[in-house]
């Protein structure tokens, strides 16, 4: 094809083109916040200190290395336990408005059960938000990243009921040690992942495969103990506490391949399975209607009397519905959806249920995770596609960034930034209402599978050195100059 055309082409398809030119040059209002993030396993390390208990992903890196890309753990990571004051110097250098990160639920209540309180990781937490507070830094908290206490796993984990309650009074303990210091909490970061991920294709901890249907007992359970701590906080905390609490879902954005009506639909179904399984209970009331009649329909045909996806009761619906003061949102990438014929009946499974063909198109550029392809206009429809869809909720940034192999000098990350977040300010302007950004990481940090073979942070962090020396990269001073000016370009208007 013509270059010329070519770029007519992209334009009709794409909107448009990102280029140098084209970042938006519109400073970001005063009261957007921008922060940075971390979470408890990726970073914390003293896996076994101080009486901590064991969580899964402590189980799974002992036990089943071979998973990991360089059979690496999360023991020392990148050592905040003991370097916390430090992490909060490089939030502080950085200018960030918030700092985000989560709480390791064994470390808090080694047995998982409320009973046992473990004084040690309440006092390293608390420590960390009065760190934060001290230097104007808002703590935004998280109370569940993926490791659940393991105790809770040998049980039946995230699929079986009882862990409703047990999430519950977790969630009830945190809001009562450090909420008078907490003013923005997110009950589970990416729950996708722990359910698809953990339950169904086995990507993450505990790394169990039952799909078509653990995924979705995960999820109904998930959705219930959010709920249920939502309710908590709203009536024994709120009046005193003054706080917000969410949750954050995540998605990439879907991009249909054609403007035919197939594959539009397609790609609706595709966003509704991604993200609507999450949001579609928790901002409209229940799952969204595409997945209940093609689950009901699958299962039937696969012989089974009722639906693997199971059914809220309309005390549920209600009790789910309305439990957000915002909304907390991950995004990375963006996927092509194609229509296809509905795969065939026969094995189960989240994907066979949702029937698309989904694929990342090869000009896209990526860096270092595979998944990750570099796409920032997926930013501005994403957040244009929510806002249309779910009644215009406040959306706060809760993660976004990009990987690679670590060079202190990293134009990719700068230009990654630069462009997503010309991207939000774009959907601002489209009358989208965010509120912040978040970039993940601060720093290098344990990245699941992969290790620490792929780096996500502003400072890079050396895992040979004992002291886990950090050491800021060229975006570290790319982010800290947007905040400071509120501009992504050398002057705003
Ligand atoms: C999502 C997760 O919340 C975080 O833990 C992970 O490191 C990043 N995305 C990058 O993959």
């Amino acid at each position: 094809m013509e270059p010329k055309i070519f770029l007519i082409y992209s334009f009709l398809i794409f909107g448009y083109i990102q280029a140098e030119d084209d970042v938006n040059n519109k400073a970001f209002p005063d009261d957007f916040l921008f922060g940075t993030a971390t979470a408890s396993y990726q970073v914390e390390g003293a896996w076994n200190e101080d009486g901590k208990g064991e969580n899964i992903w402590d189980r799974l890196t002992h036990t089943r290395s071979s998973l990991i890309s360089d059979g690496s753990t999360g023991d020392v990571a990148c050592d905040s336990y003991h370097k916390y004051k430090e992490d909060v110097a490089l939030v502080k250098e950085l200018g960030s408005q918030h700092y985000r990160f989560s709480l390791s639920w064994s470390r808090i209540l080694p047995n998982g059960t409320a009973d046992v309180v473990n004084l040690a990781g309440v006092t390293y937490y608390r420590n960390l938000i009065k760190e934060l507070k001290d230097n104007n830094i808002e703590p935004l908290v998280t109370l569940y990243h993926w490791d659940l206490p393991q105790v809770f796993q040998d049980q039946g984990g995230w699929p079986d009921e009882f862990i409703v309650d047990k999430f519950a009074d977790y969630a009830r303990v945190c809001f009562e040690l450090f909420g008078s210091d907490v003013k923005y909490w997110l009950t589970f970061n990416e729950p996708k992942q722990t359910c698809l991920g953990g339950y169904a294709d086995g990507s993450k901890a505990p790394a169990l495969q039952n799909p078509g249907v653990a995924e979705y007992k995960c999820t109904h359970n998930v959705l219930k103990s959010h709920a249920k701590a939502w309710h908590i906080y709203d009536q024994e905390f709120r009046a005193t506490q003054n706080g917000k609490v969410s949750i954050t879902i995540d998605t990439s954005w879907y991009e249909p391949d054609s403007n035919s009506a197939q594959d539009e639909e397609a790609t609706e179904r595709k966003r509704m399975f991604e993200f609507g399984w999450y949001i579609h209970p928790i901002f409209i009331g229940d799952y969204p209607e595409v997945m209940k009649t093609r689950i009901a329909a699958r299962s039937t045909a696969e012989g089974l009397s009722e639906s693997r996806l199971p059914t809220f009761t309309s005390e549920e619906v209600a009790y789910i519905r309305g439990t957000h003061d915002f909304l907390g949102l991950n995004t990375y990438s963006t996927s092509m959806v194609k229509a296809i014929d509905d795969l065939p009946i026969g094995q189960t499974s989240f994907y066979n249920d949702v029937s698309v063909n989904e694929y990342q198109r090869s000009d896209w550029e990526t860096a270092a995770s595979g998944w990750l392809k570099i796409v920032p206009w997926g930013m501005r429809k994403l957040l244009n596609w929510i806002s249309k869809t779910f009644n215009d909720p406040p959306i706060l940034i809760t993660e976004n960034g990009v990987s690679d192999y670590g060079d202190v000098d990293d134009t990719v990350r700068v230009n990654y930034y630069r462009d997503y977040l010309s991207n939000v300010r774009s959907a601002m302007e489209d009358g989208a209402n965010v509120i912040g950004y978040t970039a993940w990481s601060l720093m290098d940090n344990f990245e699941w599978y992969a290790g620490y073979t792929e780096k996500f942070g502003l400072y890079k962090v050396d895992f040979n050195s004992p002291n886990r020396t950090r050491t800021p990269k060229t975006s570290a001073a790319y982010y800290k100059k947007v905040i400071q000016t509120r501009c992504l370009v050398d002057s705003c208007v």
